[in-house]
């Protein structure tokens, strides 16, 4: 589970509490729609006013931050030398990304929004207003609407959180290509799904390109093994990060369950050529079987092979155990499998 820091659930339940449930239910179910069918590029934006904007903010907030978080988590767990200081966070919304940034790195001193819808930048700044962290506390919210001209602060950290989608396919190129020109390290989380993961791997390409180096999810710097034309399977890359459903969330979205699988897919490149990439990635849940745990693992040497961990070796059947998708392989407290 990755719940909301106790600040941002407060600051969310103080934005939302006066607007009534029945009001953004209707937002909720057209931005779902919306987002289903993919408006990437359309002249028309899909968060334009201030109940749109506390819409979104109810129904995916706590889903993109958890995203996030995992995501980032993945690559300090990584690259442990990592300490950004500065972050730019790119179509951030109600910045998401900057609560989860700051959560995986105490460095994190600024904090920098750009966003493209007013309604969503007075939304965000309402959040961060009480938060008990400096660094979100003093983000700056910007307007900057992206094209193919955009031009982006250098940043340690710049992250770009399902925005691709929302975007042409040249002002995305530009994007990314910015981001690996400006950015010491560059996050990109897209949802978890075949088109999300086609654009995650596009994005790959250009940070790649860009001269930086792979530290989250792959292993490698290679092609990716998954790829339709190198696996022959129509399978993709992505993880799930558990979300818990508030109240709220529940009323919103008509749903019973008290938690929810946020699936994501993204890539995270950092310019430091001192950090490592992991022996290997755990890319499905371990299937558990008595005396046996299987891992399926995308490898250093850019495969991916499923490894079975018998009870019979204690230690590395212990640490498969407590191994789950999305995990480095071996754990770094457990290097000898
Ligand atoms: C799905 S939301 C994601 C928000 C946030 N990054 C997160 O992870 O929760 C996409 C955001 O990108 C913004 N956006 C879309 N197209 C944009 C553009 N061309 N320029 C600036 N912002 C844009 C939208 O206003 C929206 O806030």
């Amino acid at each position: 589970m990755t719940p909301l820091p106790d600040d941002l659930a407060r600051a969310l339940d103080d934005a939302l509490d006066p607007i009534p449930t029945s009001r953004l239910t209707p937002i909720v179910e057209r931005l779902i729609g919306d987002y289903r069918i993919g408006r990437a590029g359309t002249a028309t934006a899909i968060l334009r006013t201030p109940d749109d904007a506390a819409a979104y903010a109810a129904y995916r907030m706590p889903a993109t931050y958890a995203a996030v978080r995992e995501a980032l988590g993945q690559a300090a767990d990584v690259a442990v030398g990592l300490a950004p200081r500065t972050l730019v966070d790119v179509g951030g919304g109600t910045g998401a990304a900057v609560w989860a940034a700051t959560d995986v790195w105490a460095s994190l001193e600024e904090a920098i929004v750009l966003e493209g819808s007013d309604p969503v930048i007075a939304f965000g700044r309402r959040l961060v207003a009480t938060a008990g962290n400096a660094a979100v506390a003093s983000t700056t919210f910007r307007p900057l609407r992206m094209d193919t001209t955009v031009a982006l602060p250098d940043a340690d950290l710049i992250t770009v959180s399902y925005v691709l989608g929302e975007l042409d396919e040249g002002t995305r190129t530009a994007v990314v290509r910015e981001a690996a020109a400006r950015g010491g390290t560059v996050a990109v989380i897209e949802p978890g799904t075949p088109d999300g993961y086609r654009r995650v791997l596009a994005a790959r390409d250009e940070l790649l390109a860009g001269g930086l180096t792979v530290v989250a999810p792959c292993p490698h710097d290679g092609p990716c093994p998954v790829a339709v034309e190198r696996s022959g399977t129509d399978d993709w890359c992505h993880f799930a990060a558990r979300v818990n459903r508030s109240a709220r969330h529940r009323r919103l979205k008509s749903g019973d369950l008290g938690h929810e699988d946020e699936k994501f897919a993204h890539v995270v490149a950092v310019r430091s050529p001192s950090e490592q990439h992991a022996a290997n990635r755990v890319v499905r849940h371990p299937l558990q079987r008595k005396g046996l745990v299987t891992l399926r693992l995308c490898t250093g040497a850019g495969g991916i092979t499923d490894r079975p961990v018998p009870k019979s070796r204690r230690d590395d059947y212990r640490a498969a155990r407590d191994t789950s998708w999305g995990d480095a392989w071996p754990p770094r407290d457990h290097p000898g499998s």
